[in-house]
């Protein structure tokens, strides 16, 4: 199989050679040096995940890493072909987000059985067995969900309110962000008797999705509701472009919680459509390639790295927050 890898690496090694002056001398020593990475990426439902794929290109690029890239266009199926195709390559370090928590297991088996180590990008796998992966990179969601809720708790405190009915679009079923932003969120505002949740559904992290459930959560509770919290930002800005249509004022007849941290939502806080906006950063390639490196080196990583994150509100100045990048 040793002469697929070559043939690989040679192969990326001559991209690189046709953008440069030198680029026989730069295949060869890319052939001599390169480490290679296989990671494989879920989808391309969102800026947020456009901007992930990009930190991770760019990041590869910069610590002098060759990056296999393949994206799985939300199909769980097409990631585990291609980790499989990442452990025929010998790749020297695997790297996936999974779609879902479940169902990985054998693959990561048939990694662990080929020596490959494993870095999860971004979310997590359900799995009794946490010797499959050697490395987690990513957001705490849970911690998320928390800090969208005690917003809403600040804000009810704040309107002095009785009572604020909510409506809930979640993220993918059984996806890390989608359980953990759900748990976190209700482990507070369901202490908080003020705080009522009407209904929570699924609109798979998707502008579209987010369009087609705001519509029918207006259909079933019309101005009964008060709060839409959503766990992203492609989803809110699908929401808030039905609330408009319907003449409703976002940020004011509907308090808006998201999560990401888009340009396009913080754009969206400045204007007022939008309440809170839960930073989750998508900024994870250095991250990704620095543990990536030492477990390439055989050295010791920390089995959970979380980057830092905030929460941006209306009642924060932002007149200095430098432009998102995603
Ligand atoms: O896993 C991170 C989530 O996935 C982001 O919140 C969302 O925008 C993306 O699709």
């Amino acid at each position: 199989m040793k002469w697929k890898r070559s043939l690989l690496l040679l192969w990326l090694a001559a991209c690189v050679g046709l953008f440069s002056a030198c680029g026989t001398q730069k295949a060869a020593d890319t052939e001599n040096t390169a480490k290679l990475l296989g990671f494989s990426q879920l989808g391309s439902e969102s800026s947020w995940r456009l901007g992930n794929t990009e930190s991770i290109t760019r990041a590869a690029e910069s610590h002098g890493i060759s990056l296999m890239l393949k994206n799985a266009n939300q199909r769980q199926e097409n990631q585990i072909d291609a980790i499989r195709s990442f452990i025929a390559y010998q790749v020297d370090v695997i790297s996936f987000s999974p779609i879902v928590e479940d169902g990985w297991d054998n693959v990561l088996t048939e990694a662990k059985n080929a020596g490959i180590p494993v870095i999860l990008v971004d979310r997590l796998i359900h799995t009794e067995d946490d010797s499959l992966y050697d490395a987690y990179v990513g957001a705490d969601f849970y911690q998320e969900g928390v800090r969208a809720g005690e917003y809403l708790v600040q804000k009810a405190e704040r309107m002095k309110a009785d009572k604020l009915c909510i409506v809930e679009i979640a993220g993918t079923q059984d996806s890390t962000p989608g359980l953990q932003r759900y748990q976190g969120f209700h482990d507070v505002v369901d202490q908080d008797s003020r705080l009522i949740t009407l209904e929570t559904v699924s609109g798979d992290f998707l502008r579209s999705k987010g369009k087609e459930c705001m519509r029918s959560l207006l259909e079933k509770y019309g101005d009964q509701i008060d709060v839409l919290y959503s766990h992203n930002d492609g989803m809110t800005l699908g929401a808030i472009d039905v609330l408009e249509e319907q003449g409703l004022v976002p940020g004011k007849d509907i308090i808006i919680v998201t999560v990401d941290g888009e340009q396009e939502a913080i754009d969206g806080l400045k204007a007022g459509k939008i309440n809170c906006v839960v930073e989750c950063t998508p900024m994870l390639g250095d991250l990704v390639m620095e543990l990536a490196e030492k477990l390439m080196a055989g050295e010791a990583v920390p089995k959970v790295t979380h980057p830092e994150e905030q929460v941006f509100t209306e009642f924060d100045d932002l007149s200095d927050l430098a432009p998102r990048g995603y």
